[in-house]
């Protein structure tokens, strides 16, 4: 299993450290097979010990540059991050990423051997209008998307369970990522309220290879407890 916590827009540069700190101890004791990956915001972005990897929730596809209030890939490879997010919603919806910008991203950051972590999602009116809906709606995220990258990861999250406390039910994650694994062989994430309350239901559904988790991540006990269920 993949065990990914994305901080989004919380956590300091200090609480961060204290959350690893702590983090530390639990990856002592976690199974040699899993995998845990951390993306701190980028204030936060620095070394850790452990078997951890780190990530960046975002950069801006250049080595340097002018790009005002962006990172790129030198503030990156300053602290060894080779692993990145993209394609969250939340950057979709609140920042504006088109689907072409989204694969501009992913095509810089595969070319520059990156593992991608790249998310995809529907909006509850899409849920709502059906299974031939949710697919034409996924399957339009991967536009432009190279599926055979050896580095990818997909993040399948729908936006109507993010931060909402409602994880989509089992048969609705299996039948997703079942559809998904017609196209993938990449490991294959589940996002969306998921908490230590769900997580052992949700990693024995089929084609679910990990989790990508918010809200419930925040808190290293919480986080902890999830991977070491
Ligand atoms: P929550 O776990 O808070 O629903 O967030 C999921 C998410 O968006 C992770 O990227």
């Amino acid at each position: 299993m993949i065990f990914a916590a994305n901080f989004k827009t919380n956590h300091t540069r200090s609480s961060t450290r204290a959350y690893m700190e702590q983090l530390a101890q639990t990856l002592a004791s976690k199974r040699p097979e899993d995998r845990v990956l951390v993306f701190p915001p980028a204030t936060a972005l620095d070394r850790y010990d452990g078997d951890v990897t780190i990530g960046a929730q975002n950069a801006y596809p250049v080595h340097k540059g002018a790009v005002t209030g962006e990172i790129g890939l030198e503030q990156l490879e300053e602290f060894g991050i080779k692993t990145i997010l993209i394609g969250h919603s939340e950057r979709r919806e609140l920042l504006g990423e088109s689907q072409e910008t989204v694969a501009k991203k992913f095509a810089f950051f595969k070319e520059n051997g990156f593992e991608i972590v790249y998310c995809i999602g529907e909006p509850l009116e899409v849920r709502e209008a059906g299974d031939d809906a949710v697919k034409t709606y996924l399957f339009a995220e991967f536009e432009g998307i190279d599926l055979s990258y050896e580095k990818l990861i997909v993040a399948y999250e729908p936006i109507w369970a993010i931060g909402t406390g409602r994880s989509a039910e089992s048969e609705e994650i299996a039948a997703t990522h079942g559809l998904l694994r017609t196209k993938l062989s990449c490991p294959l994430l589940y996002g969306g309220s998921v908490k230590p309350a769900n997580i052992s239901e949700i990693a024995a559904i089929g084609n679910v290879d990990g989790v990508l988790v918010g809200s419930a991540a925040l808190d290293v006990e919480s986080f902890s407890e999830m991977i070491l269920k």
